[in-house]
Order: structure tokens, then sequence, then C-alpha cells
């Protein structure tokens, strides 16, 4: 893409409106009157538009759980040609079979550059994930490195819903539901089957994906902490119906059981013209995100920093908690403070969207990505701990980073790509090998 094609992306993404709320019904048209009232499917819908129902959850699931929305589009979503399969480029999916199940601790640099021209779709290389996609469990780590726009083509994911957090230049998402702007620090929601296209508002894009099988994202309940807290759900923001009348070839591709798959539309599948539901994209800005801590002492676990949570059927079991570490106050008393020595029944994969993370004082940088597979043994680094347990514990503002963690049920299982990658750094397991003997007996 052009300077210019992304002065003009980010000149439509300035202007853009939004509807706020989690979870609850958004209702929004393009044109006035497109909107039916008082049902769903009229027998002739307004402007004469096609109604189309998109279901995200089982027909019958609890009210709590149920996301669907209704479109009116220029043309119904089943007028498409035959899909073909086509070439799924460093894209991978659940079962994940190429390697073992590894008890390491792993650490990767960034993604190198992207060939030219590489777009979002053509950038998603995968590292690994848990679960099976045909099953709808289980999730998959991506990440992407882009520098065009997708031109004349659009994507949609059939396997699961896409939690895109971009770490180097921002992203327009031109959805069925509308338009979003997706800066380093937001998080963009694109749920299951949702057709989008991604510009880019800057030179290159570069982030991380997480391709959450499960059920989809919610907001974690309170408990004690409260009706506010954590994520609020007034600063999630949908978009407002934006259509494109556009003729003329447009490539779908859809992940379905795993593959890409192909077919030419002879018009633009992003013509819905109007929408009401509850089955719809979304971004959130996560310095928006209300940080709670200890107030006392100890380091609270860091399930107090979920943003978002895909249940499953256990109680309080996530299938994959986004977790994100923002800026914060320490204050914790007779308390180490950074992240404690740990080892979790539930798998962590962290990456870091800007500056650095208070457990690791080097090595792990923006745009790379660290595992700390089910049962391993991690934590603060040497330095951190020697300064950590020497600090004088004055309050301490925590405000040079912007970190986020993947946390999931199940062993995450590499791709042949990521183990072999020339990005993984060798020797991370350095990183605890000077902690020094003090037991004084
Ligand atoms: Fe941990």
């Amino acid at each position: 893409m052009t300077g210019t094609g992304n002065e003009q992306a980010r000149k439509t993404a300035e202007g853009l409106v939004y509807s706020s709320g989690f979870g609850n019904e958004h209702s929004s048209e393009a044109v006035p009157g497109a909107l039916p009232v008082g049902r769903n499917s009229p027998q002739r819908a307004p402007l004469g538009l096609y109604a189309e129902q998109l279901s995200g959850s089982a027909f019958t699931e609890p009210r709590r759980h149920n996301r669907r929305s209704w479109l009116y589009r220029i043309r119904p979503s089943a007028a498409h040609p035959p899909f073909a399969r086509a070439n799924r480029g460093e894209i991978r999916s659940a079962p994940f079979t190429e390697c073992l199940p590894d008890p390491n601790r792993l650490r990767w640099n960034p993604l190198p550059e992207p060939a030219d021209p590489t777009d979002f779709v053509d950038g998603l290389w995968t590292l690994g994930g848990n679960g099976d996609a045909t099953q709808r469990s289980g999730m998959a780590v991506h990440l992407y490195h882009a520098n065009t726009s997708m031109d004349r083509r659009v994507f949609s994911d059939a396997d699961g819903e896409l939690l895109i957090v971009p770490e180097r230049g921002g992203l327009l998402l031109r959805t069925e539901f509308g338009l979003l702007r997706a800066e380093p620090g937001h998080v963009a929601l694109i749920p299951r089957g949702v057709r989008f296209r991604v510009e880019l508002l800057d030179a290159t894009a570069r982030g991380y994906v997480c391709e959450n099988y499960g059920r989809p994202f919610e907001l974690p309940d309170l408990g004690p902490i409260g009706a506010n807290g954590l994520a609020n759900a007034r600063d999630f923001l949908a978009p407002t119906a934006a259509y494109e009348d556009v003729e003329g070839p447009v490539e779908v591709l859809n992940k379905f059981g795993g593959n890409l798959w192909t077919a030419t539309y002879g018009h633009s599948p992003l013509d819905v013209v109007a929408w009401h539901g509850s089955h719809l994209p979304y971004v959130y800005d996560l310095r928006r995100f209300n940080v709670i801590g200890s107030i006392s002492y100890d380091h609270p676990d860091p399930s107090i920093f979920t943003v978002l949570t895909s249940p499953s059927d256990t109680p309080g079991l996530a299938g994959v908690d986004f977790v994100v570490f923002a800026p914060r106050w320490l204050v914790g008393e007779d308390t180490f403070r950074p992240p404690y020595f740990h080892r979790n029944v539930m798998t962590e994969y962290m990456g870091l969207i800007e500056g650095a993370y208070d457990a690791k004082a080097e090595g792990f940088v923006p745009g790379g990505g660290s595992l700390h597979n089910m049962m391993s043994a991690h934590g603060p680094d040497r330095e951190t701990f020697e300064r950590a347990s020497a600090a004088e514990l004055a309050p301490q503002k925590i405000d040079d980073g912007l970190a986020f963690m993947f946390e999931t049920r199940w062993p995450l299982t590499l791709t042949a790509q990521a183990r072999d990658a020339g990005h993984l750094q060798r020797g991370y397991d350095d990183v605890w090998q000077g902690l020094q003997r003090h037991f004084r007996p």
C-alpha cells in the first residue's frame, strides 16, 4: 500500500462513530428506514434489502450466552459460487500434530519483516495452540506482520473468533457491521463467521491474534469486586452500519476446518446497510482497563487482570483468558512485588505491546512472546529477583509497559515453524540460571 493509501485509511478511521456496551443488543442503520421496525423478517424488508440472521450461538443457549444478529443487506450471503481450497500460507490450526507438546520454557523475538507485499491474511503466522477447531474447543496463537492493505479481498473465520492485538501500526477493520479502528494498545474482536477486510493505517502492521475456537469471550464475573471494575462494559465499542455497494470481483477467504477456502464473488459482501443484534465486532482500549490490586500485601493472582474470558463447562475454568498487565501502582507492604515464581496448571503465552514487563529485565521485547506451558516453572529473572528483594517498598508506579497474556486450559503445542523459527531465542533458560542460593539454616 502506498503512503496515500495509508493516509486515506487514516482519514476514514478518524471520523468513526461507535455504539458502546458489551453483550447487549445494538442496532444501526446506514440509511434511514433500512432497519425493520417491530419484526426481524418482514414480508418485504425495507429498501429492497434481504434479511439474514447470523447465529453465533445455538438458538437455544441461555440468554446470557445467546449471540445472534440480523443483517439487512443488498444481497444475501447465500448468493456465492463454490469455495475451493486455497493456499493457507503460514496459518495452521488445531489439532496441532506437527510437534510433541514441549515442557520447555520458550521465547521468541518479533517476526521478521514480511516480504513485499504482504497483507493481513498473508501475514498470519501460527505459533501453536490446543483443542480441535472442528470441536469448537481450544485456541490458537497467531502473529501477523503486514505491509499492505487487503485489496478486493475479505476474510472470515468459521473456526473461531479472532481477538486482534496490534503491537505496531494501526488497523482499519472494514466489517459487515461497519468500521473499527484498532491502534496499538487497543484490541479488536471479530466474531466467528463475520467477514472483514484489514486496511493499514501505517506503513507496516504487526501484532498478535488469539483465535478462540470455544465459547465467545465475555466479561468475567466480578464477585466481591462489585458492579464496576476491570474492563467496564461501556468502554467496548461496536461499529455503526456502513456498507459497500461494489460490483465486480471480490475474493472471499473463509477459514473452515483449519484450511483456507476461496471464492470470487461478483460483489463485495460487506454490503450490510442495517443490522441489529449481539453477535458483532468491537474494539476496546486497554488503557481504559480499571486495574485492581492489593492495597495491603502480596501479589494477587493475575486473574485480577482478566479483560475477557471464554468460559468452559466447568465454572471458573476458562478455555482461554485474555489478561492485560497495564500501568498500575504497587503499594504492597512486606511483599515481593513482581510476579511470583509459579507453576501453573494453565498454559501462559505472553506478549508485549510496548515498553517492558516488570518480571523480565531484558530479552522480552515488544512484538516478541514467551510460552510457559502447563506446569513449567517460571518467574522473575535473577536481576529482577535481586532488585525486588532489596527494594525499599515505597509506592511505585509501573507505567512503562503494556503486556498481555493468553492463558489457556490445555497445553499449547507448537507448529513446526515456531519450533524451528530463526527468531526463537536460544538459551531462554539462562534467565533463571544465575539465581543464587540464599538459604541460611
Ligand atoms: Fe505464571
